[in-house]
C-alpha cells in the first residue's frame, strides 16, 4: 500500500466539563505516510495524547474527519471500528497498561483473542514476538514481577501480535532509565526500518527524536511547526 495510512481533517476534540468547555485539538490537520516514523512533540497539555487517541480512534473527534486507509472511520459502526483498530493499530502506552494477573505470555496472547485467533496460533505467535524481544525466560512472570524494561517489551509484544501497520506510542521510554530506554528505541527503529511499519511516537526523549523522519510540534491542540529528518529542532523558535 502506499500514501497515507492515516489523516485527520480539521480535527477538534472539545470535552465538555461542568462550567467550561476545553478545546484540547482546535482544527488539527494530519497526514501519516505508510512507513513513516513520526515523532509528535509539545509541552503538557498541548494535545499530544489526545491526538493519539484520534489517530487510534479509541476517542472520538467533536468536529472534523479521520481515515484509516482511506475510510473515514466516523461511517463506522464500533463493533467494526473495534475490529479495524484491533487489526490495524497497536499501542504502546507510557504506563505499559498490562493486566496485572495475567502473565507475560497471557497478557500478549490477548489482543488476538478479540480477532477470534485460535488457541495454538495464538500461543505460537505470542512465544515468537516475545523470543524476538528476548522475553522467552519470562513468560510466567506477571507485570508486578518484571523490571520496566520488560514490562515494556512485553507491551511492544502486545502490540504487535496481530501484526498491525501502524504502531503508536506515547512516551515510550518516560518510565525508563536511558540505558533500558536505549533498547526500547532500538526496537522501534528496527520495526519501522526492517519490518516497515508506521510508526507515531510522542516523546521527550532526544535520542528518539533524532530517529524520526517528521517531528510535528503542537501547541494549544493544534501543530504549529513541523521539522524534517535532520533538519536541526530548534525548540526556541516555536515555544
Ligand atoms: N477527559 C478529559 N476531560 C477534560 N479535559 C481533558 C481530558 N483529557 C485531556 N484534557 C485536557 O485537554 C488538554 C490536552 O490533553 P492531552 O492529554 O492531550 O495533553 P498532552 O499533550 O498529552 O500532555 P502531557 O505531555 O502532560 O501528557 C489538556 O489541557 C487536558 O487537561
Ligand atoms: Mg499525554
Amino acid at each position: 500500500m502506499t500514501g497515507n495510512v492515516i489523516e485527520l481533517k480539521d480535527v477538534w476534540k472539545i470535552y465538555d466539563m461542568d462550567e467550561v468547555k476545553v478545546n484540547a485539538l482546535k482544527g488539527l490537520n494530519l497526514k501519516i505516510k505508510n512507513g513513516e516514523l513520526l515523532g509528535v512533540l509539545g509541552k503538557s497539555g498541548s494535545g499530544k495524547s489526545t491526538t493519539m487517541n484520534m489517530i487510534g480512534s479509541l476517542d472520538t473527534p467533536t468536529k472534523g474527519h479521520i481515515f484509516l486507509d482511506g475510510i473515514d472511520i466516523s461511517t463506522l459502526q464500533e463493533s467494526q471500528l473495534a475490529q479495524l483498530r484491533g487489526r490495524k493499530i497497536g499501542f504502546i502506552f507510557q504506563t505499559f497498561n498490562l493486566i496485572p494477573s495475567l502473565t507475560t505470555l497471557q497478557n500478549v496472547m490477548l489482543p488476538m483473542m478479540f480477532q477470534n485467533k485460535p488457541y495454538p496460533e495464538r500461543e505460537r505467535v505470542a512465544k515468537e514476538i516475545l523470543a524476538r524481544l528476548d522475553m522467552n525466560h519470562r513468560l510466567d512472570h506477571v507485570p508486578g514481577k518484571l523490571s520496566g524494561g520488560e514490562r515494556q517489551r512485553v507491551a511492544i509484544a502486545r502490540a504487535l501480535v496481530n501484526n498491525p501497520e501502524v504502531i503508536l506510542a506515547d512516551e515510550p521510554t518516560g518510565n525508563l532509565d536511558s540505558k533500558t530506554g536505549q533498547e526500547v528505541i532500538k526496537i522501534l527503529k528496527e520495526l519501522n526500518q526492517k519490518d516497515k511499519k508506521t510508526i507515531v511516537i510522542v516523546t521527550h526523549d532526544e535520542s528518539l527524536v533524532k530517529i524520526c523522519d517528521r517531528v510535528c510540534y503542537l501547541r494549544d491542540g493544534a501543530i504549529i511547526k513541523e521539522f524534517k529528518k535532520g533538519e536541526k529542532i530548534d525548540l526556541d523558535s516555536v515555544r
